[in-house]
Formats: C-alpha cells, structure tokens, sequence
C-alpha cells in the first residue's frame, strides 16, 4: 500500500525564537516541503524566519495565498485549492509542515486548511504540534497573571470593536482582546461598561523587534496600533 506523508501543523510561537517547543524544531526539520500563509500582515516571513534555523537544507518552502474573502463560496474555493496543493505533497508521500504564529488552533489560517484538507483528503495524516500564544507570552512579558483561582477569561478579536464584549462580557473577570488595532474607542468604551479599563494593558510586537507595552489603554485611541497589538484586562 502506498505510503502517504504526514502535515504537521506547527505553531511557532509569537515571535521570539526561543518559544519554539523542542517538539515544533523536531518535526520542523523532518518535514520535506514547509507551506505557510502569504499575508500582507507580513506573518509568513516571520513564521518562516523563527523556523529558519531548524529547516532542512534540502525543504522547499511554499506559501499559499488564503483568501479572506467575504463571499464565502469563493473563500472556500481558495482554501480547497490550497488544500489540495497540500494534498498533493502528501500523496507523493512526502512529509509537510503548515507553519503558524503563535498557536495553530487560535485565530490562525490553520483552522481552515485543517477543514479543507480532511475534505479534500479523508486519509490525510494529520498532527498538530501547539505553540505558545500572543497572550501568554504577553502576559509572561509583564509578569501579569492571566486568571486565578475561579476566575474567568475570555479570549475574544476587537477586529469589529468593542461589540463582541458587549455579547459576552456577563460575569467575565478577565479579557484577552486579540486584533486589537483598530476600532480602539469602542473597544474602550466597551472595556469601561464592564469595569475592565482601568487595569488593561496593551502589548505590541511581544518579543519581536519593536516591541511596546502600553500601560494607559487611552493612547490606543491616538496612535494608530499596528496589527500586532492585543490587550490583557481584568477587574
Ligand atoms: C490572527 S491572530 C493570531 C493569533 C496566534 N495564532 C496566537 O496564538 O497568538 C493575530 C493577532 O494575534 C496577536 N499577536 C500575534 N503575535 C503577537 C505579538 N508578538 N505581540 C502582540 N500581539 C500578537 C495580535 O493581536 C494579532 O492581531
């Protein structure tokens, strides 16, 4: 029977190359071809150069365009086409690694090429490989406690502002707001509603050259945050 290659789906961690897991360098540098996402937010250089290091010389690296798409057929044309690029490396019974930032199961291009591929490809073999998120290193960063004891935490986007706070926030103690870097007044004013603002803390760039800790959640407002920006809060 023929023998069909393995997609790891690799978390790199945030930025710093020293929060790859000894697991991610191991399987990084068994895989024959590395895809990762092209993104104008420019993460597949950066996901490509903390694994640089750990690379086999003889790997070919492939970035796959994904689609963001609102019309949803034609987003998921893209990601079956991609999927089926991934596909075909496998079939060859090569081994893939599909690199991303910080974990691959939280907010990452991974979720879909995951969906896509166990469509397209049944049989594929499939191991995912965890990496360190945004937030921990983030709150590693500032040594600031993510949750305690009973607690709650919500990991939730300020893609679209403040709303989706606003639908959750009933009882929540903490906050982990990723994307947040735009819609930042209305993120605040959602944060102040829940009594969150005073001991927010945003952090941009974490461990990558450029780095900011914003300790007062009111200059977001005023400087334009780059992508790269999340913010932990609590009461
Ligand atoms: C598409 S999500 C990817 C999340 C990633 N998979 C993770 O596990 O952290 C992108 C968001 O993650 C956050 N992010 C990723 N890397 C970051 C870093 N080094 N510093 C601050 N925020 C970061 C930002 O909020 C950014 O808008």
């Amino acid at each position: 029977m023929k023998t069909v290659g393995t997609l790891f789906g690799i978390g790199v961690g945030p930025g710093d190359p020293e929060l790859l897991t000894l697991k991610a360098v191991r399987k990084i540098n068994q895989a024959d071809v590395i895809f990762t996402a092209a993104s104008t937010k420019n993460a597949y250089s950066l996901a490509v150069e903390i694994a640089r290091p750990h690379i086999a010389e003889q790997a070919t690296i492939r970035s796959l365009s994904f689609t963001m798409s609102k019309d949803k057929v034609k987003a998921r044309e893209a990601w079956d086409s991609n999927a089926r690029t991934i596909a075909e490396v496998l079939e060859q019974g090569k081994n893939a690694a599909f690199l991303t930032l910080g974990d691959p199961m939280t907010y990452s291009t991974y979720g879909y090429v995951l969906k896509s591929l166990t469509s397209v490809m049944p049989h594929a073999v499939i191991e995912t490989i965890p990496g360190i998120t945004s937030f921990h290193a983030a709150a590693a960063r500032i040594n600031r406690t993510l949750v305690e004891g009973e607690e709650s935490l919500l990991i939730s986007s300020g893609a679209y502002g403040g709303e989706p706070l606003r639908k959750s926030m009933d009882g929540v103690e903490n906050v982990v707001l990723l994307k947040a870097y735009k819609n930042t007044v209305d993120i605040n004013t959602a944060l102040k509603g829940a009594g969150l603002f005073e001991n927010g803390v945003a952090i941009s760039k974490c461990g990558r050259e450029g780095e900011e800790i914003i300790d007062n959640l009111g200059d977001l407002e005023t400087r334009d945050p780059n992508y790269w920006t999340l913010i932990l809060a609590g009461k």
